[in-house]
């Protein structure tokens, strides 16, 4: 039988896309690796947000050039990377045989076909309807206690600075049917936990609004009241009351928003397109500190985006303070090719002063990340136990509704239950506690 490696790199719907692929190449007779020495085809499922993430894969294939030397082996760039650059990849990547967009999965036994007779393979059409709703993904996380779900893909946003609607096409929603089957037959694998996955995952539409996003969510909920709910990411914009009304009602699903901010001044957010000021984010905000008290808020920012000027730098700093997120991604801008910023702005910050606004934003995100924890000295949460520690066997770990990771003693056997912790220490990224009986 001929194997395939694969590995992942990006958010996590890249990881849910990575399953999808495992179930196509299985289902095609080819059987996965965890040691990419042994595989026959080794897939690299790419992320283009920041050119980093792309400059992490092109470091990574040179391994594989190495390989290549020394036994017969064919190589696949997929996902956001192969999208982007098309083609162009196998000019600038000799060591690539296939390249596939997110979109062209279905397609990869065709490919490998191909690619096997010796000849360079590509799909990177995208779909104004592919949702794969229909394939079972392969789950590849380790404990099988969480896990997400994708429940659309693309995105219509076009924010200026992003580049995920270039290289995951138009939004569109799977059927709500497809999606519940899905989470249910998790649970019966024993699952505990689901997240709901999408670039803008509130803006879940089936049927003409027939089912919403606040509608998917009830029906999730429904499923089973011991299985958790998280989703990510919502968009400021398209936040509405009636999610926010959705969550408080139903216990089972997470206090935990994962808000992007991208900007504290209303000038950058208009110059990065994303249709709501900073005042409508912090109406937000304040709706779902009304409706659900106890909610943990994240976010993510950019700093150093186009034209911003020190005042405007200060601003997202003041929204920091005011907020006060539990914790935070903090991006410097990364000019991406083609996109609506790269065409119409100049990319003007320099890389220090880019660098110095980040630190200052992490710095002062440290510091309420720390303080957000020390609130939560002598509180007793009910935890999802996931796994051991990193550390050591003896110690557990999960996390609260809130998405706080607490680390305590106990046997292993409560992997996959509830339990009642109560914080005892922290450190700025985790909590540590003791079980209650
Ligand atoms: N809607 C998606 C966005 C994916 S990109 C989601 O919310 O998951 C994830 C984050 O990367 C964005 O929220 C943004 O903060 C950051 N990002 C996107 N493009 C970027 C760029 N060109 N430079 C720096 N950070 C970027
Ligand atoms: Fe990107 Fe904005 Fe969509 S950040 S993924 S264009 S919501």
């Amino acid at each position: 039988m001929q194997k395939f490696y694969i590995e992942t790199y990006g958010c996590q719907m890249n990881v849910a896309d990575s399953e999808l692929i495992i179930t196509i190449l299985k289902d095609k007779g080819y059987e996965l690796t965890s040691d990419y020495k042994k595989a026959d085809y080794i897939f690299v499922n790419t992320c283009s947000v920041r050119e980093k993430a792309e400059q992490r894969v092109r470091g990574k294939l040179s391994l594989y050039k190495g390989l290549k030397k020394q036994k017969k082996l064919k190589v696949a760039l997929v996902g956001c990377m192969a999208q982007r650059i098309k083609n162009k990849l196998f000019e600038e990547e000799p060591v690539l045989d296939i390249i596939a967009g997110p979109d062209a999965y279905k397609n990869l036994p065709e490919l490998i076909k191909k690619a096997d007779k010796g000849l360079k393979a590509a799909d990177v059409k995208l779909s104004k309807t592919e949702t794969y709703q229909e394939i079972s993904p392969t789950k590849i996380d380790k404990n099988g206690v969480c896990t997400f779900v994708s429940i659309l893909r693309g995105c219509d946003n076009m924010c200026s600075f992003c580049i995920v609607p270039f290289t995951r096409g138009r939004e569109r929603s799977r059927s709500p049917e497809s999606i519940l089957t899905e989470i249910k037959q998790l649970v019966a694998q024993g699952y505990k936990e689901v997240t709901l996955l999408g670039q803008n995952v509130n803006k879940y539409n089936w049927n003409n609004k027939e089912v919403n996003f606040a509608k998917l969510l009830q029906k999730t909920a429904d499923i089973d009241k011991n299985l958790r709910i998280r989703f990510s990411t919502p968009y400021p914009q398209d936040f509405t009351d009636e999610v926010i009304k959705t969550i408080a009602r139903n216990e089972n699903i997470c206090n935990s928003i994962h808000l992007p901010i991208q900007s504290g001044s209303s000038r950058i957010l208009e110059k990065m397109k994303r249709g709501y000021t900073r005042e409508w984010y912090l109406e937000r905000i304040e709706s779902i500190r009304n409706h659900i008290p106890d909610c943990a808020i994240t976010t993510d920012v950019i700093a150093g985006f186009c034209s911003e000027t020190e005042q405007e730098h200060n601003e997202t700093i003041e929204l920091f303070r005011q907020v006060k997120f539990n914790s935070a991604f903090m991006f410097k801008y990364s000019e991406r090719p083609n996109n609506y910023a790269q065409r119409n702005y100049t990319d003007d910050i320099d890389e220090d002063t880019k660098l110095r606004r980040l630190n200052e934003i992490i710095e002062l995100q440290n510091k309420l990340s720390l303080e957000s924890n020390k609130n939560d000295i002598d509180k007793t949460f009910k935890i999802l136990v996931e796994g051991t520690s990193k550390r050591s066997e003896e110690r557990l770990f999960g996390r609260n509704s809130q998405n706080k990771v607490i680390i305590f003693e106990a046997n292993k056997n409560l992997i996959g239950k509830y339990v009642n912790v109560t914080v005892t220490d922290f450190t700025q990224a985790t909590l540590l506690g003791e079980i209650r009986p």
